[in-house]
């Protein structure tokens, strides 16, 4: 026992001293996957740069203070091939290095988007010289033969360029940041995919497609059947769940199975970038995705990215990326992160687009799918002013992050989001019915009916106990009733913010009349109070929100345009 406990001693002592203590990893806490950074779970309360903006280094210098002052503790920064090795063999790393530094300067986390052969489909980051040398680095091609301006993911040279390329970047943030730790994740290309149709038809791909479906991927359909994308699973299942065959016998003749094969080659070539990355400087890598929305093909949209029905190709032809992360920039946010979150993909949001929402967005994927973080795009457009609906959300996440972290995975977190179309949560929970509303739905507020935009309400409730919560957010209301309770109440009269039946509402008498016999015990309100978070997660008193703040004990609410954290306590009276 004490000889192992030295050696483990001995052992530590080494790695710190070498300086190879991995300084960013994920672990798994319960159902959820943590990021931890300096050894501490970490959520990334970031933001992605515009395309243009870490092309120099006056705009990076002159735009990471306003990040700090955002309240960001995390930023995306493009590498952009063309600007890293300008001239084939000669490389350069003087963004990087300020990107590092202003970083370091200004408390940020930096996560590198490697722009290498692929950015949104095309090859527009590889170096001049890649793009002329158009025979030595072929492009993929359209069934009727158009040379598209995306680098052939078929061609071996291709491959190799990319990868010498990512190799010296790797190695340079490894020489540079291996002890410090500023860099936490690396996203390999950017929103792979094939674009104007649904696969590469160049000579080297028509081979690969009608050969037969790699005995890798014929073994992981067999040995994950029960888990795969229902998606995958009905495709295969429409030919009778073949053993072997090529791509058509296995998977139909149709545009999708086009979207299969391709995203299988896709898949293995980051695979190959994954490995280089691992091998020199081992921390969380990912891929981000264009969504397939609006009723789109692949091919109108970019055709086998890492999207969540093509997660089984991915997995089993890139084993060594640890996200599928979707950038989000339609309507539909709730259905779009459920996709995401899956029992194998823990979820990212390397992009959204900027909205003052994001705010409450953050709050609603960490509370209600363990997210590992978000990050709005172009974030330097954004606001800085404290009162900004994003820099206060924000800023409560960070004070939460100790509470949010301890309960990750443990199944006691909810997030709300509301809007107008999408106003009313019931939740449940032990013996209790929780209503949880946007806060215009309380209709004494004016700006709930003049006209006004209803901001996005949302927030994230958090059991601590049995009968007690956390509620955090913005714009949210919640009651809370025993769900026997609920069953014997009958219809709920509609009052005003004195308390009163509401104007127009049936009277209190005509409810008496309703003669349903009252039993069973209520829940009540305790206290609200408001608090605020230290960093070893205990709670500080800050006030008491009682009386009109509580509508004497009937609610707990929050105001839109405002974040709090609240500390409620129930009770129960018969
Ligand atoms: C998604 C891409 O990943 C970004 O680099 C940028 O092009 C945005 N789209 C623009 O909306």
């Amino acid at each position: 026992m004490m000889k192992q406990l030295i050696l483990s001693l001995i052992l530590c002592c080494l790695i710190a001293g070498t300086g190879f203590a991995q300084k960013s990893s994920l672990q798994k806490q319960g159902t959820a996957t943590q990021l931890l950074v300096d050894g501490k779970p970490f959520l990334i309360l970031g933001g992605e740069l515009g395309n243009s903006s870490a092309g120099c280094v006056q705009d990076i210098e002159r735009i990471f203070p306003k990040l700090q002052r955002m309240g960001l503790n995390t930023v995306l920064v493009p590498a952009y091939w063309d600007l890293i090795e300008p001239t084939e063999g000669k490389f350069d790393f003087t963004l990087i290095d300020k990107t590092v530094k202003q970083a370091r300067q200004n408390e940020l986390k930096v996560i590198f988007l490697w722009f290498g052969a692929w950015k949104n489909s095309m090859s527009c980051y590889a170096p001049l010289w890649f793009k002329e040398n158009y025979k030595k680095y072929p492009r993929a091609y359209t069934r009727n033969g158009k040379p598209l301006e995306i680098a052939s993911a078929f061609s071996e040279a291709v491959y190799e360029a990319d990868n010498r390329a990512f190799t010296r970047l790797m190695q340079h943030i490894a020489d540079t940041d291996k002890e410090e730790g500023t860099v936490i994740m690396i996203q390999i290309e950017n929103e792979i995919g094939m674009l104007e149709d649904a696969r590469d038809h160049s000579r080297e791909a028509d081979k690969a497609f009608h050969a037969d479906v790699p005995t890798e991927f014929m073994k992981y359909l067999q040995t994950h059947k029960k888990t795969l994308h229902p998606q995958m699973l009905k495709k295969w299942e429409s030919q009778g769940c073949k053993q072997q065959g090529n791509w058509q016998e296995v998977f139909g003749a149709d545009i999708y199975t086009d979207e299969i094969f391709m995203a299988w080659h896709y898949a293995k070539y980051v695979e190959r970038l994954a490995q280089t990355a691992r091998s020199i400087h081992n921390i969380p890598l990912y891929v981000n995705a264009a969504m397939n929305s609006r009723g789109r093909q692949p091919g109108e949209y970019p055709s086998a990215g890492p999207l969540a029905h093509l997660i089984d190709v991915w997995h089993c032809g890139a084993p060594s990326i640890d996200m599928l992360a979707p950038d989000l920039y339609d309507n539909g946010f709730v259905n779009w992160v459920a996709q995401y979150k899956l029992h194998n993909n823990p979820l990212f949001i390397p992009e959204i687009r900027l909205t003052e929402n994001d705010g409450v967005r953050a709050f609603y994927i960490f509370g209600e799918h363990d997210a590992i973080g978000i990050s709005p795009f172009s974030i330097e457009d954004g606001s800085d002013s404290p009162q900004s609906a994003l820099v206060q959300g924000y800023a409560t996440l960070k004070e939460l992050t100790p509470l949010l972290t301890r309960y990750q995975g443990k199944g006691v977190m909810k997030g709300l989001l509301f809007d107008p179309e999408n106003k009313e949560r019931i939740l449940t929970d032990d013996d209790l019915t929780i209503t949880c509303r946007h806060y215009f739905t309380l209709p004494w507020d004016p700006r709930a009916t003049d006209g006004s935009p209803w901001p996005e309400g949302g927030g994230i409730l958090l059991k601590l106990a049995k009968n007690e919560y956390i509620l955090a957010g913005s714009g949210i209301v919640a009651e809370f009733a025993k769900t026997s309770e609920k069953a014997v109440s009958g219809e709920k009269k509609s009052l005003g913010e004195d308390g009163f039946v509401a104007k127009g509402e049936k009277t209190g008498k005509e409810i008496a009349t309703e003669e349903v016999k009252w039993k069973g015990a209520r829940c009540g309100i305790g206290f609200v109070d408001e608090v605020r978070v230290k960093e070893d997660g205990s709670l500080t008193y800050v006030r008491r929100m009682n009386g009109d703040q509580d509508h004497q004990g009937r609610h707990v609410r929050i105001p839109v345009g405002e974040f709090k954290i609240l500390h409620v306590k129930l009770y129960e009276y018969k």
